[in-house]
């Protein structure tokens, strides 16, 4: 299943085989893996983000992605992936802050899936210099902070993988204030699509404007599509219905993340 085994743990990252027999790694400053172990690193990119965001967007001429955040690639590794195996002709753009550069440097030496053979090239150029180009392709790694990266943009994203590490240790990402940033950013039709199914993050959503919806299956743990408009292919969360349930449920704010 795997390219040639190299050397990828460092004093911050571990690789972890997950189950579906793709590696991510382990963490050490966040204490987390990069992907659920349980749903597998290729699959779970594929299930949760991937095809429910493609889904709903594949026949535009062009197509842009803000990809939260890099990491090993993963997300952005997987739409190409789906890209080349469903033929499609869009121009994909993808946008995608990281503040790991010590990580995107060393992803030249990551064990990837065969699935992501082919990109090997991609990969190493955008360890190198950040950005990989063709005719098909426009692929930009941001090496800072996603929620001054976010703010460059407005009505541009058709797409966003809300994929950081989970709102309790890396919670910077999962704020009201974030989201509205987002919301700012992404297109009047765009989706999002994230592994979270917390309340307080589709409180943050939601109250930003989004409509928010299931994105289940039978062989991965549950997860959430949102989008400003109304998408007939998902279950929607009856969110009145959440709230008057839980009436002290509430977003995670930047006050509370920045103690200002
Ligand atoms: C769960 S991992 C993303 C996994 C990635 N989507 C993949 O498929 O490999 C979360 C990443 O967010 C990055 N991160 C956390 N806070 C950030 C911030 N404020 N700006 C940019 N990157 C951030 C971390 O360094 C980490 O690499």
């Amino acid at each position: 299943m795997h390219s040639t085994n190299k050397v990828f743990n460092d004093e911050l990252h571990t690789m972890t085989l997950s189950e579906d027999g793709s590696y991510t790694a382990y963490s050490k400053e966040y204490d987390e893996h990069y992907h659920s172990t349980r749903d597998g690193a290729l699959k779970e990119s594929l299930v949760k983000h991937v095809e429910p965001a493609f889904k709903i967007k594949q026949d535009q001429r062009e197509i842009n992605i803000l990809d939260i955040c890099f990491a090993l690639g993963f997300n952005t590794l997987a739409t190409l992936y789906y890209y080349k195996q469903n033929s499609l002709t869009s121009k994909l753009n993808i946008y995608s802050p990281e503040l790991d550069k010590t990580l995107v440097k060393s992803l030249q030496n990551f064990t990837y899936p065969k699935e992501f053979e082919e990109f090997k090239p991609i990969i190493d150029a955008i360890c190198r210099d950040g950005i990989y180009e063709d005719e098909n392709f426009y692929i930009e790694v941001f090496l800072d902070d996603a929620r001054e990266y976010v703010r460059k943009f407005e009505s541009k994203f058709d797409i966003v993988y809300q994929d950081a590490f989970s709102p309790n240790s890396n919670p910077a990402l999962w704020t009201k204030e974030y989201f509205s940033d987002i919301k700012r950013s992404i297109k009047d039709n765009g989706v999002l699509t994230t592994y979270s199914i917390a309340l307080a993050t589709r409180l943050a959503l939601y109250e930003n404007g989004f409509n928010i919806y299931l994105n289940i299956g039978d062989d991965y743990r549950d997860a959430t599509v949102a989008s400003p408009s109304e998408l007939a292919a998902f279950k929607e969360v009856d969110m009145p219905h959440k709230i008057s349930c839980n009436p002290n449920a509430e977003p995670l704010r930047d006050s509370r993340v920045y103690n200002t």
